[in-house]
């Protein structure tokens, strides 16, 4: 490496906005009308159309989009719903919000998605729901799941917060399970940059949602200050603060737009990583199933750490060093105070996640990533590795 490179860096993430959103952003201030309004319901319409899926709700986050789910299945207090462990805080915190109670589940340890043998394991009396999460964009056996949810009565709710988009045996996810959450949060693979959506084919749940999401008002409550709506309105029920805004929708129509265009760009970058890597004796490069597609939201290398002299904090520390911000997806939920000191979880209890935990770090991947800036990544990461093999 010379110089010029080794001055070279490399954020875990950069925002492909452009003139465009500029553009559309500039239009809703314009018209004086910044809160959720027309550009939300065509954002919906054109989501919905570009998953394929009859409805689509959009919230302030895939936080939102999960709890308002489990809200629409009628989750109560002491009831069980089964969570991966290797997930962010979001896919299980919104079941303690009804004081139900989120189940950890171990993960498979080729894909990180939740693990089937352990879920059926774990599937009891009380399980209402089951969150499958596609780690990194990658979609979980979700022909499995169903058939356990059909056998046991329970819901599913995708956590799709990395997954689009993804597909599942030539299907699009958002069209699969009763009821899909999406995040546009600042890094994800389309960004608004908060922001949620559910997707479901089921009018009741949707209704349901479009409601809870604007405090429980009586259906079109956005509309209250609008020449075409009404000032009358009734509440039904106690709702919550989860609506969009037109300033977001207007950011997620150019982006949905471009959405394919990010993608192939993605799945250049990953392909070109696991070029490389590959053949690297000390990583594990990431393997999709043939039956399915991934966002490429994350990728995701594991460490061979018999193989290396340096374990996965200290390479990340090393990256860092040569100006590349890697991260690692994710703690297991299991590990931290809170899934511990609520519902007794200990360190050992969920032993695959915990291994692959200590062997993963996600590297840089979005879509303006240039050529040099992967390969610069590429070489760092080979010569790191290689000077500390065994
Ligand atoms: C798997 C997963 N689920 C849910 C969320 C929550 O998304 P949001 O920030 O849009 O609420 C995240 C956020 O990173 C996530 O990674």
């Amino acid at each position: 490496m010379n110089n010029s490179t080794v001055a070279m860096k490399v954020p875990f993430h950069r925002a492909d906005l452009g003139e465009e959103e500029v553009r559309a952003i500039t239009d809703v201030v314009r018209s004086g009308w910044l809160t959720m309004g027309a550009k939300t319901i065509e954002f919906e319409r054109q989501f919905a159309d570009y998953v394929g899926a009859k409805y689509a709700v959009a919230v302030s986050s895939c936080t939102a989009a999960l709890h308002l789910s489990l809200e629409a299945t009628g989750i109560r207090a002491g009831d069980e719903v089964l969570v991966p462990t290797t997930t962010f805080t979001a896919t299980a915190e919104v079941v303690a919000y009804f004081g139900a109670r989120p189940v950890l589940i171990d993960v498979d340890a080729n894909t990180l998605n939740i693990d089937i043998e352990h879920v059926k394991h774990k599937i009891g009396p009380r399980t209402r729901a089951i969150i499958p999460v596609h780690f990194g964009g990658q979609p979980c056996d979700l022909q499995e799941i169903r058939e356990i949810a059909d056998h046991h009565h329970v819901h599913v709710i995708e956590d799709a917060a990395h997954a689009l988009p993804s597909e599942y045996q030539g299907r699009r996810i958002g069209t699969i399970s009763e009821l899909t959450a999406f995040s546009f949060y600042a890094t994800k693979t389309l960004s608004t940059g908060e922001g949620g959506m559910i997707t479901t084919d089921n009018e009741a749940y949707a209704r349901r949602m479009q409601m809870m999401r604007l405090h429980g008002i009586s259906r079109d409550a956005w509309k209250r200050y609008s020449s075409d709506g009404s000032w009358h309105y009734e509440v039904i029920e106690a709702g919550y603060k989860y609506n969009f805004t037109d300033l977001q929708a207007a950011l997620g129509l150019v982006q949905l737009a471009k959405c394919d265009a990010m993608h192939t760009a993605r799945c250049r970058i990953a392909s070109r990583y696991t070029r490389a890597f590959a053949s690297n004796s000390s990583l594990e490069v990431p393997e999709i199933l043939p039956d399915r597609t991934t966002a490429w939201h994350l990728y995701v290398l594991r460490l061979r750490l018999e193989q290396l002299r340096i374990d996965r904090d200290g390479l990340i520390r090393k990256l860092a060093e040569a100006g590349i911000c890697a991260s690692v997806h994710f703690i297991p939920l299991h590990l931290h105070p809170f899934y511990q000191n609520t519902y007794g979880y200990k360190p050992g209890d969920l032993p695959i996640a915990e291994e692959q935990y200590r062997r993963c770090l996600s590297l840089p991947i979005f879509p303006g990533m240039t050529d040099e800036e992967a390969d610069y990544v590429i070489a760092t990461v080979s010569e790191v590795t290689h000077r500390f093999s065994y």
